[in-house]
């Protein structure tokens, strides 16, 4: 039960896209919040709930049953009048005239750039947890969502090799990651996927197609392109030349949303609870404008304006990797 010691009070929202792991993640803030004494309240549809009011009181039933489910209890929204000063202002009084002073926002690196302006702007405290598939934030190794996000398209690829290898055909799987690769390029090595086009890196469609047909001379019966969302627009060329390369069928299917839902990992609700408490422990102690981030197995914080500057890296060895022991 919650001992409730003082009347400090935090708020919580999810903003952004969707991410397996949300629920988890506001389970342990309402939770771990209550037994510090905050009461807790939750605001629906994210910056647009704050704007719009949708503010409400959460006890420990209110996250009953959560931990394991996709998406986010909370709901989320995009708010695009949220980046004009004046709406960002009212927004943080609809907290301020109820006494709650504290903020804590689950998202990614928009999300977070609303975190830096109402800690700037405002008399409200705020803190930022990653949340988000795409895992394209450099100051942290992982965000929510990321890994279960992988997981399903680690188990698309085993479905549709079924698929491929039965009519000796080439699929193209168009994977998420406007920015980055990371989704296409971990799953590609953990799923086995024969090539991954992303971002980050320079691809050869010719020489893709060459490859592809030299595989099927030495006797492979399927071949898999991971393409990341990012990259695209090579998507009509490579199907063209890989078709013509090989005089075989090549689908195109883009896993899409699919990627963004589902039961969360257990990496992902373990993050998702370590992030959590490490948020409810900063506002504990007063801090504002900063952001919790993993960095080798390590839960540690820093400045949202700090993480805002670290561009992701790419693991170039891990791409590597993948085009050495692939084909
Ligand atoms: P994500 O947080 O997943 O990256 P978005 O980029 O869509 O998703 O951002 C989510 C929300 O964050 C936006 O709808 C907006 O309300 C807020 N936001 C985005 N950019 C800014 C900004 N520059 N200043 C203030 N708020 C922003
Ligand atoms: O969550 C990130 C992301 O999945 C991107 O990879 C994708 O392009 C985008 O969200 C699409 O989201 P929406 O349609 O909700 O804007």
């Amino acid at each position: 039960m919650a001992k409730k010691t003082t009347n400090k009070k935090l708020a919580v929202l999810t903003s952004g896209g969707d991410a397996s792991g949300m629920n988890a993640c506001i389970r342990t803030v309402v939770r771990y919040g209550l037994n510090k004494g905050f009461e807790v309240y939750g605001i629906r549809h994210g910056y647009k709930g704050l704007v719009n009011d949708e503010i409400f009181e959460m006890d420990y039933s209110s996250v009953s049953n959560s931990v394991h489910a996709g998406g986010t209890i909370l709901r989320s929204a995009r708010c695009l009048e949220f980046k004009e000063k004046d709406v960002m202002l009212k927004a943080a009084d609809n907290l301020l005239k109820r006494g709650i002073d504290n903020l804590i926002v689950i998202g990614g690196d928009g999300s977070f750039r609303g975190v830096e302006d109402l800690h700037e702007n405002t008399e409200v405290s705020v803190i930022g947890i990653p949340g988000t598939i795409d895992n394209d934030m450099g100051y942290t190794d992982s965000t929510i969502g990321y890994d279960t996000a992988c997981n399903t398209v680690i188990d698309a690829i085993l479905k549709l090799r079924d698929t491929i290898t039965s009519h000796d055909r080439i699929m193209v799987l168009e994977v998420m990651g406007r920015m980055s690769g990371n989704i296409a390029l971990n799953s590609a090595v953990a799923g086995g996927a024969e090539y991954v086009i992303v971002p980050e890196a320079p691809a050869d469609v010719d020489e893709i197609a060459r490859s592809v047909k030299r595989g099927f001379d030495k006797g492979k019966t399927s071949t898999i392109i991971l393409l990341a969302e990012g990259k695209n627009e090579l998507k009509d060329e490579l199907v063209e030349k890989v078709a013509a390369a090989t005089n075989r069928r090549v689908n195109h299917m883009a896993l899409g949303y699919m990627q963004r839902g589902g039961i969360p990992t257990m990496a992902d609700r373990v993050l998702a609870a370590r992030m959590a408490q490490r948020a409810v422990d900063l506002i504990e102690c007063g801090q504002s404008g900063r952001v919790v981030g993993v960095r080798g197995g390590d839960i540690y914080d820093t400045t949202v304006l700090e993480a805002l500057k670290i561009p992701k890296e790419f693991d170039e060895q891990l791409y590597n990797l993948a085009i050495t022991i692939s084909k």
